[in-house]
Order: C-alpha cells, then sequence, then structure tokens
C-alpha cells in the first residue's frame, strides 16, 4: 500500500494481540493508520510486537519493504491495557479476541460504554454469529465481520460478514477500509463459516474421516491431495497448520447450527484434540514437527 503521509490515517482500535490482532494491526499501520493495539496485559503486547518486528524485518530482508517504512509503520503502533481509554477516540474497532461468544459480548459491552457511537466495529471472529456478537452492542447497524486469513502479512481475502442488523452504510465502509488496507474484499451473509470456511474446514474433516476409514495413511491423503489436485498442501497437514481445536470448533459450529449429518466432526480429529495432539502449535497432530 502506498502511503500519503501528508493525509493523516484513521485512528484504529485493534482489541486483542494475538496471532490474528497483531497480523491486523501490521495490516493497518502499513496502510497508514494510527492504531493501538489492546490487550489485559503487557505480556501479551510485547509477544504481538514481537510477532510484528520480526514479521516487518523478513519484509526488509526480501526487498519488499524500506528500513524507513518498517520504521514508519512501528511508529503509527501503539499499545495499551486500558481499552476505555484507547477507543475513547477510536474511528475504527476491530476485535480479534479469544473464540468466545461470553468474552466477546463482554469486550463490545465495555466498548460501547467508551467508544463514539460513530465508530465503525468490526470482529474477526471466524466461526460465531455476527448478528449475535452484535447484539452486545447500542449499535449493532455499526457491527459487522472482517474475517482475515492467517497470515494477515500474505493472503489478501477479508470476508467482510453482513450481520443481520449491519446497516448497508457500515458494509461499505467496511469494504473501503479494506480495499485501503490493500486487501481484497467480498461481501457475504451471517452463514456459519462465511465462505472460506464453510467451504474448506469439512473437506478437511472428511480428509480425517477417510483416514479413520483407513482409506490411506496420513502422508498418503496429503501427498494425493497435493499432486492429484495441485493443491499447496494435503488436508491434514492444513489441519496441523489450522490447530486441530480451531478446525474442530468450526466444524462443531458448522454441525450445531445446521444440524447436517455432511458436517459430522470425524471421531479422530475430536480424539486428538482430547489428546493435546492440536498441530504444529503443539509439535504433534496428524503429523509431527521438530
Ligand atoms: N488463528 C487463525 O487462523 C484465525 C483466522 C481468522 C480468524 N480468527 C479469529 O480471530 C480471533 C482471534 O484469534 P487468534 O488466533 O488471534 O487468537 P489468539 O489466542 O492468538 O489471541 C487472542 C488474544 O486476545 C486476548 N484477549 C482475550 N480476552 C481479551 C480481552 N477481554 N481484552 C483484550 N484482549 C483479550 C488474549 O490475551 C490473546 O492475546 C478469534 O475470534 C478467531 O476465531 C483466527
Amino acid at each position: 500500500v502506498n502511503v500519503d503521509e501528508s493525509r493523516p490515517g484513521l485512528r484504529v482500535v485493534v482489541l486483542g494481540a494475538g496471532t490474528m490482532g497483531s497480523g491486523i494491526a501490521q495490516a493497518c499501520a502499513g496502510a497508514g493508520h494510527a492504531v493501538t493495539m489492546v490487550d489485559t496485559g503487557r505480556e501479551a503486547l510485547e509477544r504481538g510486537l514481537a510477532a510484528i518486528a520480526g514479521s516487518l524485518d523478513r519484509l526488509v530482508r526480501k526487498g519488499t519493504l524500506s528500513g524507513d517504512d518498517a520504521t514508519a509503520r512501528r511508529s503509527r503502533l501503539a499499545t495499551s491495557t486500558d481499552l476505555a481509554a484507547a477507543v475513547a477516540g477510536a474511528e475504527v474497532v476491530i476485535e480479534a479476541v479469544y473464540e468466545d461468544m461470553a468474552t466477546k459480548h463482554d469486550l463490545w459491552r465495555r466498548v460501547d460504554e467508551h467508544a463514539p457511537e460513530a465508530a465503525l466495529r468490526a470482529t474477526n471472529t471466524s466461526s460465531l454469529s455476527v448478528t449475535e456478537i452484535a447484539q452486545a452492542s447500542r449499535a449493532p447497524q455499526r457491527v459487522c465481520g472482517l474475517h482475515f486469513f492467517n497470515p494477515v502479512a500474505v493472503l489478501p481475502l477479508v470476508e467482510v460478514v453482513r450481520g443481520e442488523r449491519t446497516s448497508r452504510s457500515t458494509l461499505d465502509e467496511a469494504v473501503a477500509f479494506a480495499q485501503g488496507l490493500g486487501k481484497t474484499p467480498i461481501v457475504c451473509g451471517d452463514t456459519p463459516g462465511f465462505i472460506v470456511n464453510r467451504l474448506l474446514i469439512p473437506y478437511v474433516n472428511d480428509a480425517v474421516h477417510a483416514l479413520g476409514e483407513g482409506v490411506a495413511s496420513a502422508a498418503d491423503i496429503d501427498t494425493a491431495m497435493k499432486l492429484g489436485a495441485n493443491l499447496p498442501m494435503g488436508p491434514l497437514a492444513l489441519a496441523d497448520l489450522i490447530g486441530l481445536d480451531v478446525t474442530l470448533a468450526v466444524v462443531e459450529t458448522l454441525h450445531r447450527e445446521t444440524a447436517d449429518p455432511r458436517f459430522r466432526p470425524a471421531p479422530r480429529l475430536r480424539q486428538l484434540v482430547r489428546a493435546g495432539k492440536l498441530g504444529r502449535k503443539t509439535g504433534e497432530g496428524f503429523h509431527r514437527y521438530e
């Protein structure tokens, strides 16, 4: 994104400095916005900042970003543990905290107490109902989904989710905001899994069913889809990358919301999650990682 330094960006607050929050904050700072990342403790904020610094360093080493640009982006990033003070002057609030309805409701209630009513409110939820999240706000017409993909710095798609009460102008603003980040937004309704997870996660879950049925080994299922369907990675390796807990949570949401037996979670997926084998992040899932 080419930033016009003479024009001030928006005041953006990102709630949650984890995997997604730090990625979204980085993208916003890269587009010239003044960003404040909010989390519950200093440690989480430091981890988020370190992740951003690492990502910017990689871009500088690859030659895609100049050292000066990286410094400018860092200078547009602030952190805070004080939600009330951070959102007080916000023009855009993006929430990327734990995928848990009670946590999100509690947070959006607090945002409402302190943020301007005019602020655009977006949730990065990957499987919860945007309509239900918006019910915690007194301004549900200002709430939409902005679903970024991991890693945010690499993947261009943003699903802009229209909740039942999201207004047309909110949706237009969200689309323009995502475009301003250099992303490609698509608009979708508030249906379970939106588009990408609605199509991708059942495929991954089906691969786990196939493994359980003895169709082939995990390695062979992955090789088959890589070399026979020309995909960048196999479905089980993809589940390991996403995290098996996250994958299971999305399948469960699809199953619960639709009662469609097609979305029955694969027993092997549940079993690995119970054993704490969550994929890359724990060193073992369908495959082992050093
Ligand atoms: N990981 C992915 O691939 C991915 C992709 C798209 C969307 N999402 C969604 O993004 C959201 C965040 O996911 P993540 O993977 O970044 O999680 P994460 O666990 O890496 O980060 C969540 C962060 O939120 C913070 N947090 C929790 N409660 C808070 C509160 N009350 N106030 C401020 N901060 C709080 C935590 O301390 C943590 O730092 C979830 O809704 C998830 O479904 C995740």
